[in-house]
């Protein structure tokens, strides 16, 4: 197949911003299914698409990244506030004292972690971080890994977060954490790859996972999400572990799953 198409595929400005390892992978798929070099190219470009909707746009990264140093300032929860608005995903549990109360049950359960794995992270380690958590994020997106990289590097938060593909071989840490958080992710992995959100899971190092699942579209209708997911949840437990708790906001549905005594 011809690797021209691929190269320019990389550098295309719609998906620099994305992981490599994604768009190669994404290729390598592609050129399993098709044979036609432009069938490739074109099977390729379609994947990547639905797998990188505009959760933050470039626009609103520039805005994060002024919003960074306004907060760096005074450290107020209006300025933090300001940058979680920036994403979607962090932006849908706000305000922020929805995100303090959600945490807030959260560590009830699991107890306030002494570090935290964030897997798909967006830039949801930002929160964490400026409440004092810390926490290593994983991403396909390089502004959102960016973004949480200067938060820890310029700015002195304890994140970090790595710019890497879940479904490409290594790119979940082996080191253990106290907490596993998968927000939003289990279905976007099953629709990229069938099969793999149990892996993902499986792989995991941790005490705990927290899994969430959006009930409301974008749009912000309700059309049986959440009896879905919770249907798909109890069948995906996965082995060594049980159901601590679960609890729906007004968005979304969390799932906390304990490591079972070894
Ligand atoms: C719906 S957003 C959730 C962000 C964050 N977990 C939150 O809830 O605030 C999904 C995130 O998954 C990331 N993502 C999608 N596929 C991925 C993959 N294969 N590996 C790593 N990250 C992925 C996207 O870049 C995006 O930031």
């Amino acid at each position: 197949m011809r690797d021209d198409l691929l190269d320019k595929l990389l550098a295309s400005k719609k998906y620099r911003d994305i992981c490599p390892d994604t768009v190669r992978r994404v290729w390598a798929e592609c050129v399993g299914k098709y044979k036609k070099p432009k069938d490739v190219d074109r099977a390729a470009r379609e994947a990547l698409h639905g797998i990188t909707a505009a959760f933050m746009t470039g626009e609103e990264s520039l805005q994060l990244a002024r919003d960074m140093h306004a907060w760096h300032c005074d450290k107020t929860d209006i300025g933090l506030e300001r940058m979680l608005s920036r994403h979607a995903s962090t932006r849908e549990r706000l305000p922020l004292s929805d995100t303090d109360a959600l945490y807030g049950r959260l560590f009830e359960i699991t107890g306030r972690p002494r570090s935290v794995l964030d897997l798909a992270c967006g830039i949801n380690p930002l929160y964490l971080g400026a409440r004092g958590v810390n926490t290593v994020g994983v991403d396909i997106s390089g502004s959102a890994v960016e973004a949480v990289n200067r938060f820890g590097q310029v700015y002195g938060m304890p994140v970090r977060a790595v710019c890497a593909d879940l479904l490409s071989p290594g790119a979940i840490p082996g080191v253990e954490y106290d907490v596993a958080l998968l927000f939003k992710l289990l279905p976007l992995l099953e629709r990229q790859r069938a099969a793999s959100a149990m892996d993902v899971m499986r792989a995991l190092n941790a005490k705990w996972l927290v899994a969430s699942f959006p009930t409301r579209t974008l749009g912000g209708r309700n059309v049986g999400m959440a009896g879905h997911y919770s249907d798909w949840m109890s069948a995906h437990i996965p082995p060594g572990r049980s159901l601590a708790d679960h609890f729906e906001t007004s968005n979304e549905l969390f799932y906390i799953l304990k490591q079972d005594m070894r």
